[in-house]
């Protein structure tokens, strides 16, 4: 069992700066869990105090039961996999893998074992002679896990492992770190800074933001149920679209009068090029900057009276330009108050009159 608890985490660095401040977080036995969060939010840090790389100011960490917060990093059973991997270039693919083997005393028979069960994991056996410079960046990436793995630890900690992989490869090795975690059913902590490898490797997502936890939850709720605004518009691409609330208020009926910020997703706005006639909508008008086609979609920037607009859109067969009336039905609409937390609100009485009385314009 290694389950990774931090409780009240907290660390500073010299120049007073709270790099994580006040975590608390459980990640149960044998989770994939994903840090994920924009460049300084302490994703790094938070990753390194759990490895002991790094001592904590404030709080306590276990790992598989014990409070490992004055342990030293060899002792905490956690191997680690970083963005620079970095093989030793005079060693052969066998020599690195076998390096801490050797420094942790392991005997030869036992090491040529484990070199074996492990080589086979990670599909290298055909490299063992090979130097890193003979091999390619997804097999060097390879070599890096074999070398984390072959210690048996408890806990996989991985710090942006993939982001020096060409865009290709980086979905292959993503896939490949799924199946891995599959076989190994150990605990892996993998941070990244791209919301879209977060969305699609983690069973659980922790978002930070300034060294704080945002939301933990599923990739779909995190969608779907963001807590509050920084998450809303971190998950997503393009991002959900947030305005203020009295830039609408003319428009409407009546308004909770917590509502401060409204967002929706921009796939949940349909494009009209007339008037449309409809009940319990927002409608707005809106001028057509700029039409990418990327593929399957086509993301539509556009300028409103409630500021700048990304909808994305799946017609190609009528490509809306220069003028459109953008729908959002009211259920598809979030609400934030004045802190920026999500609410259970509402905008009253729309249903009560056909909203093109009252285009946004
Ligand atoms: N050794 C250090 N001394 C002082 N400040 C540090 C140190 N390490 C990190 N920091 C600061 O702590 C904050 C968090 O850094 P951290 O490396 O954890 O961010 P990160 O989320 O991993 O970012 P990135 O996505 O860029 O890797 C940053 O503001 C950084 O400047
Ligand atoms: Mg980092």
């Amino acid at each position: 069992m290694a389950e990774v608890i931090l409780e009240n985490v907290t660390k500073n660095f010299p120049g007073d700066r709270k790099a994580v401040d006040n975590i608390n977080l459980k990640i149960n036995d044998g989770d994939f869990c994903v840090l994920v969060g924009p460049s300084g939010c302490g994703k790094s840090t938070t990753l390194r105090m759990i490895a002991g790389l790094e001592s904590q100011s404030g709080g306590r960490i276990f790992i598989d039961g014990e409070d490992v917060s004055n342990v030293r990093p060899a002792k905490r059973g956690v191997a680690m996999v970083f963005q620079n991997y970095a093989l030793y270039p005079t060693m052969t693919v066998k020599e690195n893998i076998e390096f801490g083997l050797i420094n942790n005393k392991i005997e030869k028979n036992e090491r040529e074992k484990l070199i074996n069960e492990i080589t086979e994991i990670v599909s290298l056996q055909g490299y063992m002679n090979s130097l890193p410079q003979e091999l390619s960046g997804g097999q060097r990436q390879r070599v890096a896990l074999a070398r984390a793995m072959v210690k048996k630890p408890k806990v996989f900690i991985l710090d942006e492992p993939l982001s020096n992989l060409d865009a290709k490869l980086r979905v292959q090795m993503r896939n490949e770190l799924i199946k891995l975690h599959k076989r190994l059913k150990t605990t892996f902590i993998y941070v990244t800074h791209d919301q879209v490898e977060a969305m699609s490797m983690g069973d659980e997502i922790v978002v930070l933001n300034n060294g704080k936890i945002m939301q933990v939850d599923s990739p779909s709720s995190l969608y779907n149920n963001p807590k509050n605004m920084f998450v809303a518009q971190f998950i997503g691409n393009p991002p959900m679209n947030v305005f203020n609330a009295k830039d609408i208020k003319d428009s409407v009926l009546e308004m909770d009068s917590r509502i401060k910020y409204i967002g929706f997703r921009p796939e949940d706005a349909e494009i009209h090029k007339t008037k449309p006639k409809t009940f319990s909508s927002l409608v707005i008008e809106a001028t057509i900057d700029n039409v990418e086609i990327l593929g399957s979609e086509i993301i539509y920037n556009m300028n409103t009276k409630i500021g700048n607009l990304e909808i994305k859109n799946f017609d190609k067969t009528s490509i809306v330009k220069d003028q459109a009336y953008l729908v959002i039905e009211k259920e598809k609409l979030k609400y934030f108050g004045k802190d920026k937390q999500a609410i259970d609100a509402d905008i009253e009485t729309l249903d009560d009159m056909p909203s093109f009385e009252r285009v946004v314009s």
